[in-house]
């Protein structure tokens, strides 16, 4: 069987992918580059490859994500390692690497930490944009702790990643990040197979998603220095509660940016 006749065909067919879910299967898989998928088209596929394909389709078409199947994710242009017991990095946590670039690019940052980092997605596109920085970061998680650190030596960036409950034992920054578990228990809006694949620990929060958020705008004033910025992803709901959380508690120039769909994504402030 030939690449094109294998992407033609009805296993394969059955799960659906998107054009470019089908180029990142095609790469990890066969190992092929996008020009190299284009010229292999008619080059015929070893039996047992064909065999590995069909067992990803199937496995996708039932629900699973396909970064879990493949054990990879992208992320700003990052190749990470991820299994299912971190969260998938999605693309509107960009949104937040863009936020806290934004600010290190006007000058004066060089402390930064990301907590709740998971796979480490967001310390590491930071220090990938910002090598002159010194990114740290944390998640509770150990398995969590032990994949940011496995993606920071695969990537060659120096990030150091330590385990913590949210600000336990860290130090002072000028910069906090933060893409903590936001979801209500009973979000309706939550895709089934995001539920039944993705941790939970990652995902949901007491007091309808806000327990988390509400924790570290609590205790980050004692973990910035003056005039320190706290950057926060929240759901595209949550921004009017979680800007009046924030300057209830006397945070200054708080903010919320959107992501790409125009959505209330990111909420930053001044320490008060
Ligand atoms: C929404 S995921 C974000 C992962 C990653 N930053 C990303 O954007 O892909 C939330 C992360 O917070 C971690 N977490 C949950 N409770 C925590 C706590 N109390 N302290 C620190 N991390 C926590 C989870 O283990 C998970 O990795």
């Amino acid at each position: 069987m030939t690449l094109a006749e294998l992407l033609r065909s009805e296993r394969v067919r059955l799960a659906k992918w998107t054009h470019s879910e089908q180029q990142l299967v095609c790469s990890e898989v066969l190992g092929l580059s996008l020009t190299q998928q284009i010229l292999s088209a008619e080059t015929p596929i070893a039996d047992h490859v064909v065999e590995q394909i069909f067992d990803v389709a199937q496995r996708s078409a039932a629900g699973e994500p396909l970064a879990y199947i493949l054990g990879v994710s992208y992320f700003d242009g990052l190749r990470l390692t991820i299994d299912s017991q971190v969260l998938i990095p999605r693309p509107d946590t960009e949104t937040l690497v863009e936020v806290a670039s934004a600010l290190i690019s006007d000058g004066g940052i060089q402390l930064i930490h990301d907590l709740c980092t998971g796979s480490g997605a967001v310390a590491l596109a930071i220090k990938a944009r910002h090598p002159q920085c010194t990114v740290t970061s944390s998640d509770l998680s150990d398995h969590a702790v032990r994949c940011a650190v496995h993606n920071a030596t695969a990537l060659q960036l120096d990030v150091e990643c330590t385990q913590a409950d949210l600000f336990e034992g860290l130090s002072v920054f000028q910069l906090v990040t933060a893409n903590p578990p936001y979801i209500a228990h009973d979000d309706p809006e939550v895709d089934a197979d995001v539920v039944s694949h993705e941790p939970a620990m990652a995902l949901f929060a007491e007091n309808s998603g806000l327990s988390l958020i509400e924790r570290i705008l609590t205790d980050a004033p004692a973990h910035l220095v003056d005039g320190g910025v706290l950057c926060l992803e929240h759901g595209h709901r949550q921004a009017h509660d979680v800007r009046k959380l924030a300057i209830d508690m006397g945070w200054q120039s708080v903010q919320t940016h959107q992501d790409l769909a125009g959505r209330d994504r990111v909420t930053r402030m001044q320490r008060p």
